[in-house]
């Protein structure tokens, strides 16, 4: 680790650790009474020496923390984006230089870069894709800096060219959303029936896409009635999503099942096939499978428009905090940790909404 070890701890990463801990500092307070044997005049002078002396100023030196985030293209992004924002603050002991790279990893790679120039203490990245970081974090790793990933995964050659990964088990997800169906179908007397698929998948080659297509695919070995009609990527977004949705929906007359790959392309999705006359959820003709479990995913939920969400939690600030403040006492994190996730049907959604955090 670059700087951070506990002898040679910093004042800013003290100060974060005394906020995370609840301690107020060194500091004592000044006294007024004169010190035995001084005359009156004398306690006079030093107290007003006492009182123009510059305060003791709490060191500024905060933890730089430069955080390349993917964009701005979902509710889960925005809820991902507040919860870094809410945790690396200056209150906490932090200086956040936060980079949107509006989904492209150029972007990205400019950012980071843009993070070793101003020798930040640590960099965050929320990749857009899985490929292409060797290069830059090995620039990182050079200038000494450690790199901690967050949400979507890297796919590089060599481990230690990242510090610690948090984020969402993607193929479990897939795996979720197979299994919720395969049990809706049962529950509904269905099992024999075909079942025409389609999926809108998210940015092609992100870990939540990679995973979410690959667990859906594998698991649905296991149900040779069901056919995926066609994959499109709606790039995780509600517009792009309709758009997508509007062709799948020209092209195939007999859709039983969407499964976004998150809940805003589900939205669009929606909207499609209501436009198209056609109607879904679980009283309707085309089954909704998403992903995220957003606020707004419960409120369709409730409105009768979409069958299920399955958990990605965005809520990456605290446990990438908890991470830094780890390393800057020496301590060892785990090199990889996955977040536990749950699955929302329609049915559980109106008692669950009020529980939910985004
Ligand atoms: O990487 C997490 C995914 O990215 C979320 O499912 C999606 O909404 C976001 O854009």
């Amino acid at each position: 680790m670059k700087k951070g070890l506990l002898g040679m701890m910093t004042a800013a990463a003290m100060t974060a650790a005394m906020v995370l801990s609840g301690c107020s500092g060194s500091q004592t307070a000044a006294t007024t009474a004169a010190p035995a044997g001084e005359t009156k005049t004398e306690a006079a002078k030093t107290e007003a020496a006492k009182t123009e002396a510059p305060k003791t100023e709490e060191k500024k030196d905060l933890l730089v923390v430069g955080f390349s985030q993917v964009g701005a293209e979902s509710d889960w992004r925005t809820a991902n984006t507040e919860s870094m924002k809410s945790t690396f603050t200056e209150a906490n002991g932090y200086k956040l230089i936060f980079d949107d790279a509006q989904q492209k990893q150029e972007n990205q790679l400019k950012a980071v870069r843009n993070f070793i120039q101003q020798d930040v203490d640590y960099i965050v990245i929320a990749p857009v894709t899985e490929t292409g970081w060797d290069t830059v974090l090995q620039e990182a790793k050079d200038a000494g800096i450690p790199v901690i990933i967050v949400d979507r995964m890297i796919d590089v050659s060599d481990d230690s060219l990242y510090t610690a990964w948090v984020g969402s088990n993607f193929l479990q997800e897939g795996y979720d959303a197979v299994a919720w169906l395969g049990d809706y179908l049962k529950k509904n007397n269905r099992s024999d029936d075909d079942i025409n698929i389609v999926t809108l998948q998210g940015t092609i080659g992100s870990s939540a896409q990679i995973g979410r297509t690959d667990g859906v695919e594998e698991k649905m070995k296991d149900y040779p009635k069901w056919k995926m009609l066609e994959r499109q990527t709606g790039e995780f977004t509600q517009a792009k999503g309709q758009e997508v949705m509007e062709s799948f929906l020209k092209t195939y007359q007999d859709i039983d099942v969407v499964i976004a790959e998150n809940d805003n392309m589900a939205f669009g999705a929606i909207d499609a096939i209501k436009a198209a006359g056609k109607t879904c959820g679980p009283k309707g003709d085309i089954i909704i499978i998403s992903f995220d479990a957003v606020a707004a995913a419960f409120d369709s939920m409730i409105a009768g428009d979409m069958n299920v969400s399955v958990e990605c939690n965005p809520l990456h600030g605290p446990r990438v905090a908890e991470i830094i403040q780890k390393l800057e006492k020496g301590e060892s994190v785990d090199k990889i940790a996955y977040v536990q996730e749950g699955v929302y049907p329609a049915d559980t959604a109106a008692q669950e909404k009020p529980k939910r955090a985004y």
